[in-house]
């Protein structure tokens, strides 16, 4: 099967400044892609291209099988879109929001009206199919606009940082129905912040930064690849006096805020030789998908 969405050498420049730079993607069909990044990476950028939703300075973009732009009405039919922002209309109830967004989709009335309840189920909004939107709550909105994603039935969803706002209960809601999409055989790109999600969800990720893609893989192969296997937080009083010498026990050390974090692959002997400083804190954990976005794209803020 051909790829839902290929992006080959694509840029866009904003006011001279690079913000996607030469940038390739190629999306397996039925699968979770991740786009992973800091503030200001340009992944909703990509995504914008992707959708035709702006014009690339260079590049091509095949979505769906078609080119764009000449062709994005046609492709953008079989595409769900769960944009950053919410945009729901204020002024409408829940029910009539999708009413409204299937009428774009050229979707019946009649048609609709049957799909809403499984629609706000899968977004846990079901009785709510009443309520004006300016009673609904942040996380609701959130929801909503995620259903609204799935009412032309999509074969390809972009999700810009989807469960952004929610609530633990509404996140873990949200990433079974999107299981459950991709059982379907859907396909499904995300971006997130949350990498808790991005490692359970997406069989790849690519890492962008500035503009490009840095690393791509499944999250136990960055995993793999990047970090050492354990890590020990450690914090507390006397930390600055055991950081001195942390280099013997560890094989990589990193100082952000009052924590040192501490990778290696021998975490019992860094265990052991805390237990000899009582006023040292600490937290021994397997490395995860946050180690490796760290220290690919470093713990200084972006903007
Ligand atoms: N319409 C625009 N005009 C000018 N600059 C823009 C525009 N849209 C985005 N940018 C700039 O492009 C860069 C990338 O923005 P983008 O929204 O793609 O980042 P992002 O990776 O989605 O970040 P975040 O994680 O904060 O959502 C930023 O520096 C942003 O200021
Ligand atoms: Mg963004």
């Amino acid at each position: 099967m051909n790829s839902p969405l290929k992006l080959t050498g694509l840029t866009k420049s904003y006011g001279g400044t690079l913000v996607v730079d030469g940038l390739d993607l190629e999306l397996a069909p039925g699968r979770c892609h991740g786009l992973l990044g800091p503030n200001g990476a340009g992944k909703t950028t990509t995504l914008r291209l992707a959708l035709g939703l702006i014009g690339a300075d260079a590049g091509t973009v095949e979505l769906l099988g078609h080119i764009l732009p000449e062709q994005g009405g046609q492709a953008r039919a079989r595409v769900g879109v769960v944009p950053q922002m919410d945009n729901l209309d204020p002024d409408f109830t829940v029910r009539e929001n999708l009413l409204t967004y299937a009428r774009y989709f050229g979707i019946a009335k009649r048609e609709m009206a049957e799909r809403i309840p499984t629609l706000l189920e899968f977004a846990g909004l079901a009785g709510k199919a009443d309520a004006p939107i300016a009673t609904l709550s942040g996380g609701m909105k959130r929801r909503l606009t995620l259903a609204r994603a799935l009412v032309n039935d999509p074969d390809l969803v972009i999700l810009d940082e989807p469960t952004t706002g929610l609530d633990p209960q509404a996140r873990h809601l949200i990433w079974q129905g999107l299981r459950r999409l991709m059982g379907q055989g859907k396909t499904l790109l995300l971006t997130t912040h949350f990498m808790e999600e991005a490692e359970r969800l997406c069989d790849a990720i690519s890492v962008m930064d500035h503009g490009r893609v840095i690393v791509q893989g499944s999250p136990r192969d960055l995993i793999g690849t990047h970090i050492e296997p354990h890590v020990v937080e450690i914090y507390g009083d006397g930390l600055a006096e055991w950081q001195a010498c942390a280099s013997r026990h560890c094989r990589r050390c990193e100082a952000a805020g009052e924590t040192l974090f501490c990778y290696t692959e021998a975490p019992e002997q860094v265990v052991a030789e805390l237990a000899a400083h009582p006023g040292l804190r600490y937290l021994h954990r397997p490395a995860n998908l946050e180690d490796v976005f760290l220290k690919l794209t470093g713990r200084d803020l972006r903007d």
